[in-house]
């Protein structure tokens, strides 16, 4: 005696009842990229398909990205300017908060997340204020600017508030600054397991935020750890994050079960530009089939335990999905 798998493989209607996992194009977030200037839409070497864009051409592909079904986007500032604090992070009118306001202005019913950080915005690149003694970033410093941050994201209009810097405290620091200003009810999506990665090359190029000096391992997480990524992500949960996420995606889908199996809240992935730049480059190459790459992966992220999928491929999976 032995199971007969396959008598339920044969009729595909059969099939398509039986599937487990589905992806929807509501599943999505997909990154922009904000510059100053207007008319400017320069695609990205290392990212065929992804550009830093003026604040005009943004509100021009929220358009498009709402004819296709998605509509949730996180939003990248690059400024014009960099000082040791990022201080256009911290300015009303700085690129961001200019970028929130213009998209919901003209797209009210787009869902718009921020990246909340400072590498893209100080001249050194890392993720907050620097230590000078220590040359890493001054964690209690960066949190009351990373709450100062958010608060110039949610008077522009944000839906919701991302902080990726992996500062110890920092939900707890942005809680309650968003409390205190009178957002009570805007959503925190915590990078809450963010591994150092060398995944995220491109988005340093896109982003404009290589750090000029070390890398991010005093902050980030060594991809070695299992409970420590576990942990960080409970410890977020506790301090009030209302969505949990794992960073990068792919080569980490055994700890999104992890998590997954851990909390009751949703779990994001965030699915690098690394990530897409080698299924754009093996394309390009003629070596796979790139769609059914794209879709394969973005399902398993699914049937890891993801319930939000931040990707590059959004729009290339949501034409897909229209079919
Ligand atoms: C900012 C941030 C990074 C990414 C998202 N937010 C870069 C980093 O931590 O170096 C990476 C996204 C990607 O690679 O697509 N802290
Ligand atoms: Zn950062």
């Amino acid at each position: 005696m032995f199971a007969r798998f396959r008598r339920k493989r044969i009729n595909p209607v059969l099939r398509s009842l039986l599937q487990e996992t589905h992806l929807r194009t509501d599943d999505f977030i997909y990154p922009l990229f904000a510059r100053s200037g207007t008319g400017i839409k320069n695609e990205v070497a290392s990212m065929p398909g992804v550009y830093q864009m003026s604040i005009d051409e943004i509100v021009k592909e929220c358009e498009v990205l709402k004819k296709l079904g998605i509509y949730a986007v996180i939003l990248f500032g690059i400024p014009d300017v960099k000082d040791s604090v990022g201080s256009d992070a911290l300015c009303e009118h700085g690129i961001i908060a200019q970028t929130i306001r213009a998209v919901k202005n003209a797209h009210p019913d787009m869902f718009v997340v921020t990246d909340l950080c400072f590498c893209e915005y100080t001249d050194h690149g890392h993720c907050g204020v620097l230590d000078p003694v220590l040359h890493t970033v001054d964690n209690d410093i960066t949190l009351s600017n990373l709450a100062a941050q958010a608060v110039i994201h949610a008077k522009a209009g944000a839906d919701m508030i991302a902080p990726s810097g992996m500062m110890d405290g920092m939900i707890t620091a942005i809680r309650k600054g968003l409390d205190h200003a009178g957002f009570e009810n805007l959503p925190i999506m915590s990078y809450s397991t963010k591994f150092a990665s060398a995944y995220y090359g491109p988005f340093r190029d896109v982003a404009e935020s290589a750090p000029s000096f070390g890398d991010r391992r005093s902050y980030q997480m060594n991809p070695a750890n299992r409970n420590e990524a576990i942990a960080e992500s409970m410890e977020d949960e506790k301090e009030g994050a209302d969505i949990l996420m794992v960073k990068p995606a792919l080569a980490y889908l055994d700890i999104v079960r992890d998590i997954k199996n851990n909390t009751t809240l949703p779990l994001a992935v965030y699915n690098v530009s690394g990530e897409y730049a080698m299924l754009k480059m093996a394309a390009k190459a003629g070596v796979i089939d790139y769609d059914r790459v794209m879709m394969e992966t973005l399902l398993a992220f699914k049937r890891a335990g993801a319930d939000i999928i931040i990707t590059y491929h959004a729009k290339e999976a949501a034409v897909l999905l229209q079919k």
